[in-house]
């Protein structure tokens, strides 16, 4: 089997699919607050479309699949797509990043198609901040989500949280006890600067101030857990937790992944305006095209990302972070 390498040495193994750019939330730090622009339905990759691409794709090395959005589970069936992903040879693991809301409706139908594993974002256990944060979601809703999965068997389940000054930075060792009571790891993220937020340095708060929240009431411990992603991993007694620095330069050195939009273009790298538009080879069916295409887009893929001095997608969510 090939294996996709870049230019710098760094082996592809891992893909994230935006499968809808849509969401039922408006996180400030994601979305504007109104009239945002959703691509038209009729551009969207069908699940079909999408199984082919990661056929081929699966053949040159990627081996590990998380599904984004927007919201993924506000796409229909999004349990269909698991189980055709399920059926490609080469394909060890899919996963899905989801806001938790539609859980309690497809927890089950999740675990039925084989998906492997659940992460939910979770910013605050405060209903008034969650409202602020999200502008339209219920923490409920959330937290029924995660009831859900847990009843019908998923593991492994992960918790990432964006932490942002004076907004919930006062809660970073509740939402650690949450994550841990329920044998979750938990993630912190930086935010990442966005024309969204033109304040953002105001909200700005380094892992660096995060870690030395922490050692205040834990005693925390460097490990060598990895998973898939960029993630530095911390042993407490309770259980782990990581850190994401996405303005670190040292997150793209280990960078293993490319990103395929729900319009059919693959993003070599999330800090940059590079965009391969796959769609009419995914399409056409064109499997040498199609190969050649994600093959190029590996070939022009950055070093590292510019997210502090070129304007980047003015949103996470039609790439899913
Ligand atoms: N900064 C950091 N993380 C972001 N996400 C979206 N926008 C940003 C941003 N500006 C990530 C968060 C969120 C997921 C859907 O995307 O992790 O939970
Ligand atoms: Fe939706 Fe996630 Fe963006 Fe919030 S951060 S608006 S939940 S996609």
């Amino acid at each position: 089997m090939e294996q996709l390498i870049d230019k710098f040495g760094r082996k592809i193994n891992y893909i994230r699919i935006s499968v809808t750019d849509r969401c039922n939330f408006r996180c400030i730090y994601c979305m504007p607050k109104n009239g945002v622009d959703w691509k038209p339905m009729e551009n969207l990759l069908t699940y079909e479309d999408m199984a082919f691409f990661l056929k081929v794709a699966a053949r040159l090395g990627i081996e590990k699949v998380k599904l984004t959005g927007g919201e993924p589970l506000v796409r229909k069936h999004l349990d269909n797509l698991i189980s055709m992903i399920k059926e490609i040879d080469g394909i060890k693991e899919v996963s899905l990043t989801t806001n938790g809301t539609m859980l309690p409706i497809y927890a089950k139908r999740l675990k039925n198609a084989g998906l492997d594993r659940i992460t939910v974002s979770l910013d605050t256990l405060s209903k008034e901040k969650f409202k602020k944060i999200t502008r339209m979601g219920e923490l409920d809703d959330v937290l029924k989500g995660i009831e859900a999965i847990d009843d019908v068997g998923f593991k492994k389940t992960k918790i990432n949280t964006v932490v942002m000054k004076t907004i919930n930075d006062s809660e970073i060792t509740d939402l650690i006890d949450f994550a841990h009571s329920r044998r979750y790891d938990i993630r912190f993220i930086e935010l990442m600067p966005t024309d969204l937020i033109p304040d953002w340095q105001k909200y700005f708060i380094s892992i660096k101030q995060i870690k030395d929240i922490i050692k205040k009431r834990f005693d925390i411990e460097k490990t060598d857990k990895k998973t898939n992603g960029p993630s530095v991993y911390y042993k407490l007694e309770s259980g782990y937790v990581g850190f994401i620095t996405p303005l670190s330069k040292a997150f793209c050195a280990a960078c293993n992944r490319i990103r395929l939009s729900s319009e059919g273009e693959i993003i070599a790298c999330l800090g940059h305006n590079l965009k391969v538009d796959v769609k009419n080879a995914i399409k056409n069916r064109n499997e040498e095209t199609t190969e050649k295409l994600i093959k190029y887009s590996v070939e022009i893929k950055p070093k590292e990302h510019a997210m502090l001095n070129e304007s980047i997608h003015s949103s996470m969510s039609a790439i899913g972070g």
